[in-house]
């Protein structure tokens, strides 16, 4: 069986049965998989996709969107394919050599599972399907304090980070590095004393293509930064550290 996203599957079609001479069917099909990399692209890149076993000598090969749109064709023994008038028209162009498909400028309603068929001998016809799964880079998250309650000389904390996208992956960094959770998520709900407290949580989302993060500083194991100090940093190291040169230079 074939799992969409994770195989790329081959489907033979013998279109002739010689040696069935008596069966009423005239085709049938043949289902192989093999494990393939699920391709992600970024919106706005360009793109090849190709199968990593072309066989050799074919007559025919064409690209599909899906089952219901056709690319290209190229008959191997003309000089160029044929684009058909698609919205692919002026995206795309064909590798000859190993019948890669560039596209440029993917969208996200390029994602498709992209069908390549190829003729051997006028009996066979091969076919190949291979997702592609164009995804926007995720926004940059906020994180909101949602908790800060001082009790014993601890501090329990309840950070929550939104993104706009919902199919993002979290990861929660601190002093220490990644922040062990054993649930990843958009909330991250922990106790700290002042022997362990972190003076920084990050909040980074993920796709497949790309991340982004936000970060927010404490001072004490309940206690934020003021968030303008934090801005206030560079503004004093750009006025400074121009002067203290000067001064050396002078
Ligand atoms: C995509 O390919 C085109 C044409 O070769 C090139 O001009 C463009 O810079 C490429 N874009 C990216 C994001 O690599
Ligand atoms: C910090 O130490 C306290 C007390 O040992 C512990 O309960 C808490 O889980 C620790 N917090 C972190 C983030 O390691």
């Amino acid at each position: 069986s074939c799992l969409r996203g994770q195989y790329e599957c081959i489907y033979v079609q013998y279109l002739v049965l010689p040696t069935y001479k008596k069966s009423q069917q005239t085709s049938f099909y043949l289902a192989s998989c093999q494990s393939a990399d699920p391709k992600f692209a970024l919106s706005g890149s360009n793109v090849s996709l190709r199968s990593s076993n072309l066989p050799k000598d074919y007559q025919r090969l064409g690209w599909f969107y899906n089952t219901d749109l056709k690319i290209l064709e190229w008959y191997t023994n003309q000089p160029n394919p044929h684009y058909f008038e698609t919205k692919f028209k002026d995206r795309v162009t064909l590798g000859h050599q190993d019948g890669a498909l560039h596209i440029y400028n993917v969208q996200e309603e390029d994602s498709s599972t992209y069908i390549l068929k190829v003729l051997l001998d006028n009996r066979i016809e091969e076919e190949r399907r291979i997702p592609l799964k164009v995804l926007d880079p995720v926004p940059k998250p906020n994180i909101t304090i949602e908790k800060t309650q001082e009790m014993n000389n601890r501090c329990y904390l309840i950070l929550s980070c939104t993104a706009r996208n919902q199919f993002v992956n979290y990861t929660w960094y601190g002093d220490s590095g990644r922040i062990s959770e054993e649930l990843q998520s958009g909330v991250l709900n922990i106790t700290v004393i002042p022997q362990n407290y972190s003076k920084f949580y990050k909040c980074e989302v993920s796709n497949p293509v790309s991340h982004n993060s936000d970060t927010v500083y404490f001072i004490s194991p309940c206690k934020l930064a003021r968030s303008s100090g934090v801005a206030w940093i560079p503004v004093w190291l750009m006025v400074m550290v121009p002067t203290i040169l000067g001064l050396l230079l002078i």
